[in-house]
């Protein structure tokens, strides 16, 4: 299987809306292209024997904060969501934060697997539903 990690651009948006489809609070194709013109937004795409299999973005500053990784309904539980963060973080090569739902236990394993650690909680900061987050940092 041939992967690569590339950065995120206009020809990927219908691919990467369409992973999005079923995803709670998934970006749409309009806010994904709005991303590319933000500056301060850096996002990657995984493609695996030449389909997008993966996306990642970030939010970076002073440290990088992961908005979103999502990987293709088809592509799950292959190592896809792993190559792109760890690939991503070596080169943003700064620290990383991110939040995540209490219940999202796939997420919150990949995370950890990666070796983030939990820094602590935000009681109820999302809505529908309403849950808490976890927060979680990696340090370079
Ligand atoms: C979270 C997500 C990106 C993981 O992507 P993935 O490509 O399936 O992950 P990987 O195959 O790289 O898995 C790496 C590790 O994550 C953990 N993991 C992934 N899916 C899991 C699941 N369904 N249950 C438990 N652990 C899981 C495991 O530790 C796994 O390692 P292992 O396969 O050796 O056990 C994917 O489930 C997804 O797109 N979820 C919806 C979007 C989302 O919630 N994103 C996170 C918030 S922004």
């Amino acid at each position: 299987m041939q992967q690569k990690v590339r950065p995120f651009e206009i020809n990927d948006v219908q691919a990467v809306a369409q992973i999005f489809e079923n995803v709670p609070d998934g970006w749409s194709e309009s806010a994904l292209r709005d991303s590319l013109s933000n500056d301060s937004i850096k996002s990657y795409v995984l493609e695996a024997d030449g389909k997008t299999a993966a996306f990642a973005s970030y939010l970076v500053a002073d440290d990088a904060e992961l908005v979103f990784v999502v990987t293709a309904e088809n592509f799950k539980r292959k190592g896809y969501g792993g190559y792109i963060l760890s690939e991503t973080l070596k080169m943003l090569n700064m620290p990383c934060v991110l939040e995540v739902r209490e219940s999202n236990i796939p997420a919150i394993k990949l995370y950890e697997k990666l070796g983030f650690e939990l820094l602590g909680n935000r009681k109820n900061f999302y809505s529908n539903p309403r849950e808490s987050a976890l927060i979680y940092k990696l340090d370079l």
